[in-house]
């Protein structure tokens, strides 16, 4: 198809009725609808495939409203903070950007975090929330559609995902083979698992590494990559069953520490002490974890997620001994962040999917069936997912499914 004739279906898509609604929706002032980008007059945004499946089939429309959570009020305690809208327009792409409608979602444990206003205090509700997704592409911008088309599965890591639609800068998507919640825990954990390891941890051969809350999201790879370098690897937990799960995915030495004593266990077990420590829980685990270094061992502060419910976001640690406890063992303590790293997403992204499409590496997924109401579907299930989490229950990358409302063939 010629360059015009394609211009010409985008543009009388463009001017559809649907659009013209959606247009008002976006932009209810007075004047002409591009005065909301600044004046300019935008270029035509919708790719011809999707005009055809919008002309042809009634089942694939985008509805004009959707579902979203929304922060209302600033607070770590997620249902206060954060309300179900039933009535938000939906999202329009701008040029470079695609509209997803999503499929599933990820549940972090910063989502407390961000309700709390704890990533830019500056940012007052209401705003959105949700870091991440899976979705079909339902409509893009003509930019974007030099790599894109509709119907194509792609993750992305955006704030904004707990909502039916999000739109994502084509840049910042990811193309899957498919939409599989697999791919979603690769996202935000996996890549965290990964990049910190690598950038920061100086794995090799034989070194001891202890991962706490090594069964939940970013753990899981924590243990597996670890792994991989052939280190040996000693997980934390709280109970037999994601002890039995860290067994599966190789971890050498899982603790039950709500059972047995883990800085007895280490002490006994490994008097030389752990050479690197993937550290996510703080409070007391991190006491202990700096009590187990080695000698010039290295502890990774990931997070300290039994501080996140706290008003200040944190958990005492023992600091006034910390200067002399690193002296004496030449041993360091790093923070990693990812968002400091996203220079090395994309090659993290494409070497963690490559080894989940060979076999190479577990992507444990837990939508919530053993919760005690069940399947974690719809945004309205966003809350006990939270919950779950924070009551230490998941095994694996918590994910929330948003069953498809429409009968799509997309
Ligand atoms: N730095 C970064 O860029 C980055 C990126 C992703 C995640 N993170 C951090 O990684 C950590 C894990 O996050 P995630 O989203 O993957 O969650 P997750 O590990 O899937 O789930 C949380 C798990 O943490 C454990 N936990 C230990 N103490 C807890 C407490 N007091 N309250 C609640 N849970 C507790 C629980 O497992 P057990 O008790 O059985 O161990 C629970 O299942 C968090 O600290 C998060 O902030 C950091």
């Amino acid at each position: 198809m010629s360059f015009n004739t394609k211009s010409s279906a985008l543009l009388r898509c463009w001017g559809s009725r649907f659009w013209r609604r959606r247009r008002q929706q976006l932009c209810p002032l007075e004047g002409p609808f591009w005065s909301c980008f600044g004046g300019a007059r935008p270029r035509p945004i919708l790719d011809m495939s999707y005009s055809r499946h919008f002309l042809d089939f009634q089942g694939s429309s985008i509805p004009s409203s959707m579902k979203k959570l929304v922060v209302t009020k600033l607070s770590s305690n997620f249902r206060e903070a954060v309300a179900l809208r039933q009535d938000a327009p939906v999202p329009l792409p701008g040029d470079g950007d695609l509209l997803v409608r999503n499929r599933f979602i990820g549940i972090n444990a910063s989502d407390i975090n961000y309700s709390a206003g704890r990533y830019d205090p500056s940012v007052k509700p209401p705003f959105d929330v949700g870091f991440e997704g899976i979705g079909d592409v339902v409509a893009l911008g003509l930019s974007a559609s030099a790599r894109y088309t509709v119907g194509q599965a792609v993750a992305y890591m955006t704030p904004g995902s707990f909502a039916e639609y999000t739109v994502v800068p084509a840049k910042q998507a990811v193309l899957l083979p498919s939409v599989k919640p697999e791919f979603l825990t690769l996202m935000l954990s996996g890549t965290t698992a990964y990049i910190s390891l690598k950038e920061l941890g100086q794995l090799s051969e034989g070194k001891k590494v202890l991962v706490t809350a090594a069964s939940g999201g970013t753990g899981q790879f924590a243990v597996q990559l670890s792994k991989k370098a052939k280190c040996h690897v000693i997980g934390t937990c709280s109970s037999d069953e994601k002890a039995g799960f860290l067994k599966s995915i190789g971890c050498d030495h899982p603790i039950n520490y709500k059972t047995e004593n883990v800085g007895a266990v280490i002490k006994r077990d490994y008097p030389e002490g752990m050479d690197v420590v993937y550290e996510s829980v703080g409070g007391k685990m991190f006491d202990l974890a700096v009590n187990s270094l080695a000698t010039k061992g290295r502890l990774i502060v990931i997070g300290f997620i039994s501080g996140y419910q706290n008003p200040t976001g944190l958990q005492p640690v023992k600091a006034e001994m910390l200067p002399a406890k690193l002296l004496k063992k030449s041993a360091s303590i790093q923070g990693f962040f990812l968002n400091h790293y996203l220079s090395e997403y994309k090659m993290a992204m494409e070497h963690l999917l490559t080894m989940y499409e060979s076999g190479e590496l577990v992507c444990e997924v837990d939508l919530g069936d053993m919760s005690p109401e069940g399947k974690f579907t719809g945004l309205e299930s966003v809350f006990r997912a939270v919950d779950y989490m924070y009551m230490g229950k998941n095994i694996g990358k918590i994910v929330v499914e948003l069953p498809n409302s429409v009968n799509s063939k997309l």
